[in-house]
């Protein structure tokens, strides 16, 4: 395959990752539990104890992400390190201003993620995202960050996948199973006060920081090209992305998804305020996750309850929409959509939609890489599918996406939401299995270096 644009010589090309995926030290310098560390994990699957010892390892990490040329290395922050007890702890402090400073002496833009998945488990006793009192202890540790980092951290991404944790939080482990749709949009409506304080907060003590949402956006298909099918599609995208994007940028509820919502009986309590907060809280860009797209029909009023199997995957209201398979798509070794077109549509959409700058924050494959004898690893599948969504993203910018960063999941090899190490995504290879610590050495995969290439050629392969 081929590409000939050339993207802007100041285009932020980056790597992924996420601090309870792939630190470890997980109760290391005075760092409380999170709900990763708390939940269960399958046999046979790693759990967060060491992960991929980023925390010991950051130096090392960085330094590999400034030989593949990187330009940004967006990661998170963990809330558990910097408020374990709602108290500030130095040790965590002191070790995010160290690995922005690594990043900084080499040139790569520090892209902070303030939230990924990773709720400090004393928060979550007290009722998690369904107590307004979150709302507070997320703006507390807000002021942190910016208070600490908000001079030298261009990029502030408020909540990863807030929709994902709302319409999947059981399978990325950040709970809500069992709940109402009721009690669920409630979270919803609490996390989108929270993100609103967070982008008004930097506003004033970050003057030089952006800062934006990081949703999960899918294109969504009709199954066919039956008008009611084509309706179905517009309401599963009001549900599942613009729900979310409108109350970011435009600080007003999707009328769609309200709709359907107060049909299903699940208007969340709006409190005297709230509608001006989120009014009054404005992003300076939308950061998206693309990895596939999802397919609807119209479905019948009354659906049986159907379990998700993962977070890419079944999503339904009845009388409204039901995903369905879609034939056309190659799949990934893990059953996910492999759809780069989708990802030029989801890049046009968003742009049409919001005309705001747009970073993306993830996109990648999970494969069954393997290390060679001789330290290599050649991961082809992840160099065509890097092509190939490179290639669509490029489409994107030709027809005028203003697109400013590209950062893929992931950075280095980490533990999947809840599919374990084997399920592996990095430019680099961390030496452990999800039995066996191993002795964690990184490796070079061939993507490595096929990405070093493409950034060094101005995103021409
Ligand atoms: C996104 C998350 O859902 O996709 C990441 O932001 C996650 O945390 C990534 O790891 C890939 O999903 P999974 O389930 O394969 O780990």
């Amino acid at each position: 395959m081929k590409q000939n644009f050339a993207f802007d010589p100041d285009f932020l090309w980056g790597a992924s990752s996420s601090a309870y995926q792939c630190e470890g030290a997980a109760a290391e310098d005075g760092k409380a539990p999170s709900v990763q560390d708390i939940k269960t994990v399958p046999e046979g699957t790693a759990d967060f104890t060491v992960a991929s010892d980023h925390y010991h390892r950051y130096k090392e990490d960085i330094t590999l992400l400034a030989e593949m040329k990187a330009r940004a290395y967006r990661f998170s922050i963990s809330w558990a390190r910097i408020l374990p007890d709602g108290k500030e702890n130095a040790a965590g402090i002191a070790h995010y201003h160290d690995v922005i400073d690594t990043c900084l002496s080499y040139g790569i833009a520090p892209i902070v993620t303030m939230y990924h998945f990773d709720l400090p488990a004393a928060l979550e006793a007290q009722g998690g995202w369904s107590n307004p009192a979150v709302i507070d202890a997320y703006a507390d540790f807000a002021r942190v960050l910016f208070r600490e980092y908000g001079d030298k951290v261009p990029y502030f991404l408020t909540i990863n996948e807030q929709n994902v944790m709302i319409l999947a939080g059981a399978i990325v482990g950040t709970g809500g199973s069992g709940q109402s749709a009721r009690q669920l949009y409630q979270r919803n409506h609490n996390m989108m006060l929270a993100q609103a304080k967070a982008m008004v907060l930097c506003h004033q003590m970050a003057p030089s920081a952006k800062i934006g949402p990081a949703p999960n956006i899918n294109v969504i298909y009709p199954a066919s090209s039956r008008p009611e099918d084509y309706l179905a599609s517009r309401d599963a995208a009001a549900m599942r992305n613009w729900l979310y994007l409108d109350l970011a940028v435009h600080g007003r509820y999707n009328v769609y998804a309200w709709n359907i919502l107060r049909q299903q009986n699940a208007l969340p309590e709006i409190a005297p305020g709230d509608m001006e907060l989120l009014a009054s809280a404005k992003p300076d860009f939308i950061s998206l996750n693309y990895y596939a797209t999802m397919t609807v029909q119209a479905s019948a009023p009354v659906m049986p309850g159907t379990a998700a199997a993962d977070q890419q995957s079944v999503f339904h209201v009845g009388g409204h929409f039901q995903t369905v398979k879609n034939p056309h798509p190659s799949k990934t070794p893990f059953g996910w959509e492999i759809d780069p077109l989708g990802f030029t549509a989801v890049l046009k959409e968003v742009y049409d939609r919001y005309h705001l700058p747009v970073m993306i924050s993830e996109n990648g494959i999970g494969l069954y890489d393997t290390l060679n004898a001789d330290g290599t690893v050649h991961d082809t599948e992840r160099i065509r599918y890097y092509e190939a969504h490179i290639a669509a993203l490029a489409q994107a910018v030709k027809e005028g996406v203003e697109v400013f960063a590209y950062c893929p999941w992931s950075a280095m090899d980490l533990i999947s939401t809840h599919e374990g190490f084997r399920k592996r995504y990095g430019f680099i290879y961390v030496n452990r299995t999800d039995d066996a610590l191993l002795d964690l050495t990184r490796y070079k995969k061939d993507s490595f270096y096929w990405y070093r290439d493409m950034i060094l050629n101005q995103g021409r392969f």
